[in-house]
């Protein structure tokens, strides 16, 4: 029998997704090995304190404080710090050094992809990053290579799994958005930094790399429109039950036509699903992506979006085909960005949307407010009125796809019109 070469793996971080590989490094070594066709030697984890608490416990003489020397010298290093410095100097070392990388850092990959990419093709290396987005689901691997013969309509999906608990804690249970946002702190599910989940900028993460796959195409942080999910209000959750819809924290990346020319969108907003869509019935901290493709019509990709072993699962599987890589030899397979195609500002999308107003209950309001529309060039689809608080008309108008820069200077003759007392909410409406 040929004995199998052995490849030194180095971990940084033993967080609550880091200690989880290291446990499964660890205990499934020998079927790990079978698979890579390669011995993996966990040759040391770094963190930051060596005391810290971890959510399994770890060989001590593995850990270490001294990331440079673990990393040099590794066939495969495994970076799940998360943040900006020092991963991003620790993994252009390793790529130099001559190890593959295999990483979970979104905000690391959405802010300086292009330059951990480059660095990797100049030395064959490969850069594997299942991890990064909706966690335990396979994603990255089946827009990479799976679907790299199709061509990729749009994205669509949740992929923020705190903000969707939260979320739907509110349209389940009644809650407020501070007793589902308390509820989802108590039980871990928010980042240190909870602004990262509750204002977008962790589904904006994920959202800019979903799209320089799909599109092959530099998709940076800054390209992307985002809002959170801090003006949502239960009373806006519960005009949405009354209409039909759920409000779920959307990322949309979709190819248009901007003047003429091919663009793409990429956004992250709270917006209304019909209840019958299959995303409204994603609940807790799940995350689920449709991608629409030419030739292979409508996916779904449905899991945990977040959970140190779930997490851990997506990390095992790039570093056994890291390891396959190393062992074959020639070089990684790298990103291709070649499109460039620009990105359309958020006044060009095409979508519907939901417009809730209170208005004076008097003759000729209704044909005002219409009449606002229909010089906005904004048609509209439904009108639903009710009797509002203090002798008010609450009325909510749906609208058929129009123009985002239409429906916003709609809505801003709105506001100013003596025939609206208050414009309440603007929804987009998505899942068509
Ligand atoms: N904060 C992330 C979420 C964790 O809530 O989905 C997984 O990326």
């Amino acid at each position: 029998m040929i004995e199998k070469r052995t490849l030194r793996v180095a971990l940084l971080g033993a967080g609550s997704v880091g200690s989880q590989v290291a446990h499964l490094l660890l205990t499934h070594r020998e079927e790990l090995a079978e698979r890579a066709g390669a011995e993996l030697e966990l040759a040391g984890i770094a963190v930051r304190n060596l005391d810290a608490p971890r959510d399994v416990e770890l060989p001590r003489e593995l850990l270490t404080t001294d990331a440079e020397s673990l990393i040099v010298g590794s066939d495969i290093v495994i970076e799940l710090m998360g943040g900006i410095e020092p991963a991003r100097t620790h993994l252009l070392t390793a790529l130099t050094s001559g190890a593959d990388v295999v990483t979970g850092n979104k905000a690391l990959l959405a802010t300086h992809g292009a330059e951990i990419f480059d660095a990797a093709d100049q030395v064959g290396a490969s850069v594997s990053y299942e991890a990064a987005v909706a966690a335990a689901i396979p994603i990255i691997r089946p827009l990479k290579d799976s679907l790299a013969g199709d061509r990729i309509q749009r994205i669509f999906g949740i992929v923020n799994g705190s903000t969707n608990f939260i979320l739907d804690k509110m349209d389940r249970e009644g809650l407020s958005a501070e007793e589902a946002q308390r509820i989802a702190t108590d039980l871990g599910y928010l980042e240190a930094d909870p602004t990262l989940d509750l204002e977008g900028y962790d589904a904006a993460q994920k959202a800019a790399i979903l799209a320089s796959l799909a599109f092959h195409t530099k998709v940076s942080l800054e390209d992307v429109h985002r809002e959170g999910i801090e003006n949502v209000t239960a009373d806006m959750i519960e005009g949405a039950r009354r209409a039909g819809f759920v409000v779920k924290l959307l990322a949309v990346c979709e190819r248009l036509e901007d003047e003429g020319e091919e663009a793409i969108s990429v956004r992250v907003y709270p917006a209304l699903i019909e209840r019958d869509h299959p995303l409204a019935s994603v609940h807790g901290g799940n995350n689920a992506v449709f991608v629409e493709a030419a030739a292979a019509g409508a996916l779904m990709f449905y899991g945990a979006g977040a959970g140190g072993l779930e997490t851990a699962s997506a990390v095992l599987g790039d570093v056994v085909s890291a390891a396959r890589r190393h062992i074959a030899g020639g070089v990684g397979v790298g990103e291709s960005p070649r499109m460039s195609l620009p990105t359309a500002p958020i006044g060009r999308i095409l979508t519907r949307y939901q417009v809730r107003l209170e208005a004076t209950d008097e003759p000729g309001v209704l044909a005002t407010i219409a009449g606002i529309f229909a010089e906005g060039g904004v048609s509209v689809a439904t009108v639903d009125q009710s009797q509002g608080d203090e002798g008010l008309a609450s009325i909510v108008i749906g609208t058929h796809r129009a123009r985002e820069q239409a429906l916003s200077d709609t809505v801003a003759r709105l506001a100013a019109s003596d025939a609206v007392e208050r414009v309440v909410s603007v929804l987009r409406v998505e899942g068509e």
